[in-house]
Protein backbone atom coordinates (compact mmCIF):
# COMPACT_ATOMS: atom_id res chain seq x y z
CA UNK A 1 0.00 0.00 0.00
CA UNK A 2 1.28 3.32 -1.22
CA UNK A 3 0.86 6.73 -1.38
CA UNK A 4 2.73 10.33 -1.00
CA UNK A 5 0.51 11.47 1.96
CA UNK A 6 -0.77 10.40 5.33
CA UNK A 7 -4.14 9.51 5.70
CA UNK A 8 -4.42 8.01 2.23
CA UNK A 9 -6.25 4.37 3.41
CA UNK A 10 -2.81 3.01 3.36
CA UNK A 11 -3.02 0.45 6.71
CA UNK A 12 -6.69 0.49 6.94
CA UNK A 13 -6.11 -0.57 3.45
CA UNK A 14 -3.46 -3.25 4.13
CA UNK A 15 -5.16 -4.29 7.32
CA UNK A 16 -8.42 -5.27 5.40
CA UNK A 17 -6.65 -6.92 2.96
CA UNK A 18 -4.45 -9.20 5.34
CA UNK A 19 -6.98 -10.24 7.20
CA UNK A 20 -9.69 -11.18 4.22
CA UNK A 21 -7.10 -13.21 2.39
CA UNK A 22 -5.85 -14.76 6.08
CA UNK A 23 -10.25 -15.41 6.41
CA UNK A 24 -10.05 -16.96 2.79
CA UNK A 25 -7.38 -19.36 3.52
CA UNK A 26 -4.10 -17.73 2.79
CA UNK A 27 -1.49 -17.94 5.26
CA UNK A 28 -0.24 -14.29 5.32
CA UNK A 29 2.37 -11.94 7.38
CA UNK A 30 1.51 -8.18 7.48
CA UNK A 31 4.64 -5.97 7.71
CA UNK A 32 4.60 -2.82 9.34
CA UNK A 33 7.00 -0.49 7.19
CA UNK A 34 5.87 2.53 8.53
CA UNK A 35 7.94 3.71 11.64
CA UNK A 36 5.17 5.05 13.41
CA UNK A 37 4.17 1.30 13.48
CA UNK A 38 0.25 1.88 13.43
CA UNK A 39 -1.39 -1.29 12.40
CA UNK A 40 1.77 -3.24 14.24
CA UNK A 41 0.02 -0.72 17.29
CA UNK A 42 -3.93 -1.89 15.84
CA UNK A 43 -3.09 -5.26 15.85
CA UNK A 44 -1.98 -4.61 19.58
CA UNK A 45 -4.74 -3.08 20.43
CA UNK A 46 -7.17 -5.03 18.49
CA UNK A 47 -5.58 -8.30 19.25
CA UNK A 48 -4.98 -9.75 15.67
CA UNK A 49 -3.79 -13.20 15.69
CA UNK A 50 -2.41 -11.99 12.17
CA UNK A 51 1.42 -12.40 11.99
CA UNK A 52 2.60 -9.17 11.57
CA UNK A 53 6.57 -8.08 12.08
CA UNK A 54 8.03 -4.15 12.21
CA UNK A 55 10.63 -3.54 9.16
CA UNK A 56 10.56 0.14 8.46
CA UNK A 57 14.04 -0.44 6.61
CA UNK A 58 15.49 0.70 3.28
CA UNK A 59 16.66 -2.69 3.14
CA UNK A 60 13.42 -4.28 3.16
CA UNK A 61 13.58 -5.76 -0.45
CA UNK A 62 17.17 -7.61 0.84
CA UNK A 63 15.86 -8.75 4.33
CA UNK A 64 12.22 -9.57 3.46
CA UNK A 65 12.99 -12.76 2.12
CA UNK A 66 14.88 -14.25 5.12
CA UNK A 67 12.12 -13.35 6.96
CA UNK A 68 9.02 -14.72 4.64
CA UNK A 69 11.21 -17.65 3.93
CA UNK A 70 8.32 -20.34 2.25
CA UNK A 71 5.89 -19.92 4.84
CA UNK A 72 3.48 -17.67 3.66
CA UNK A 73 1.80 -17.10 0.83
CA UNK A 74 0.97 -13.37 0.99
CA UNK A 75 2.78 -10.44 2.31
CA UNK A 76 0.99 -7.27 2.88
CA UNK A 77 3.26 -4.15 3.45
CA UNK A 78 1.95 -1.10 5.26
CA UNK A 79 4.35 1.58 4.18
CA UNK A 80 4.90 5.17 5.50
CA UNK A 81 4.10 8.84 3.69
CA UNK A 82 5.82 8.51 0.33
CA UNK A 83 7.11 12.25 1.05
CA UNK A 84 8.83 11.42 4.11
CA UNK A 85 10.23 8.25 4.07
CA UNK A 86 10.66 7.76 -0.12
CA UNK A 87 13.94 4.79 0.43
CA UNK A 88 11.28 3.11 2.95
CA UNK A 89 8.58 3.05 0.28
CA UNK A 90 11.18 2.40 -2.88
CA UNK A 91 12.72 -0.63 -0.94
CA UNK A 92 9.26 -1.93 -0.46
CA UNK A 93 7.83 -1.34 -3.88
CA UNK A 94 10.85 -3.32 -5.01
CA UNK A 95 9.96 -6.27 -2.81
CA UNK A 96 6.27 -6.25 -3.99
CA UNK A 97 4.73 -8.73 -6.53
CA UNK A 98 1.61 -5.91 -6.86
CA UNK A 99 1.51 -2.37 -5.83
CA UNK A 100 -1.71 -0.74 -4.45
CA UNK A 101 -1.85 3.18 -4.40
CA UNK A 102 -4.54 3.99 -1.80
CA UNK A 103 -6.34 6.93 -2.12
CA UNK A 104 -9.73 9.11 -1.61
CA UNK A 105 -11.13 9.79 -5.06
CA UNK A 106 -10.62 13.62 -5.28
CA UNK A 107 -8.85 16.36 -6.94
CA UNK A 108 -6.50 17.16 -4.84
CA UNK A 109 -5.65 13.48 -4.49
CA UNK A 110 -5.42 12.99 -8.02
CA UNK A 111 -3.24 16.06 -8.43
CA UNK A 112 -0.99 14.24 -5.94
CA UNK A 113 -0.47 11.38 -8.31
CA UNK A 114 2.74 12.16 -10.45
CA UNK A 115 5.72 11.58 -8.08
CA UNK A 116 3.64 8.68 -6.65
CA UNK A 117 3.90 6.98 -10.97
CA UNK A 118 7.47 8.90 -10.82
CA UNK A 119 8.68 6.31 -8.44
CA UNK A 120 6.68 3.25 -9.22
CA UNK A 121 8.22 3.74 -12.84
CA UNK A 122 11.75 4.10 -11.50
CA UNK A 123 11.22 0.41 -9.70
CA UNK A 124 9.56 -0.97 -12.24
CA UNK A 125 12.26 0.24 -14.72
CA UNK A 126 14.99 -1.56 -12.04
CA UNK A 127 16.56 1.87 -11.67
N1 LIG B 1 -12.23 3.11 3.21
C1 LIG B 1 -12.33 4.01 4.19
N2 LIG B 1 -13.50 4.59 4.49
C2 LIG B 1 -13.60 5.52 5.47
N3 LIG B 1 -12.56 5.91 6.24
C3 LIG B 1 -11.37 5.36 6.00
C4 LIG B 1 -11.18 4.39 4.96
N4 LIG B 1 -9.87 4.03 4.95
C5 LIG B 1 -9.30 4.75 5.93
N5 LIG B 1 -10.18 5.54 6.57
C6 LIG B 1 -9.88 6.46 7.68
O1 LIG B 1 -8.97 7.45 7.21
C7 LIG B 1 -7.99 7.73 8.21
C8 LIG B 1 -6.61 7.48 7.66
O2 LIG B 1 -6.50 6.10 7.32
P1 LIG B 1 -5.12 5.33 7.45
O3 LIG B 1 -5.38 3.94 6.96
O4 LIG B 1 -4.53 5.48 8.81
O5 LIG B 1 -4.24 6.14 6.39
P2 LIG B 1 -2.67 6.10 6.13
O6 LIG B 1 -2.16 4.78 6.62
O7 LIG B 1 -2.55 6.25 4.64
O8 LIG B 1 -2.10 7.27 6.87
C9 LIG B 1 -8.32 6.85 9.41
O9 LIG B 1 -9.08 7.61 10.32
C10 LIG B 1 -9.15 5.73 8.81
O10 LIG B 1 -10.04 5.19 9.75
MG1 LIG C 1 -0.53 4.46 7.93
Amino acid sequence: MVNLKGGSSKTTSAAFVAHAAAERGLSVLLVDADPQGSALRWGELAGWELPAVALASRDLHRRLPGIVGDRYELVVIDTPPMEDHRGIVVAAMRAAGVIVVTLAPTMIELDRLPPVWAAVNEVTAGG
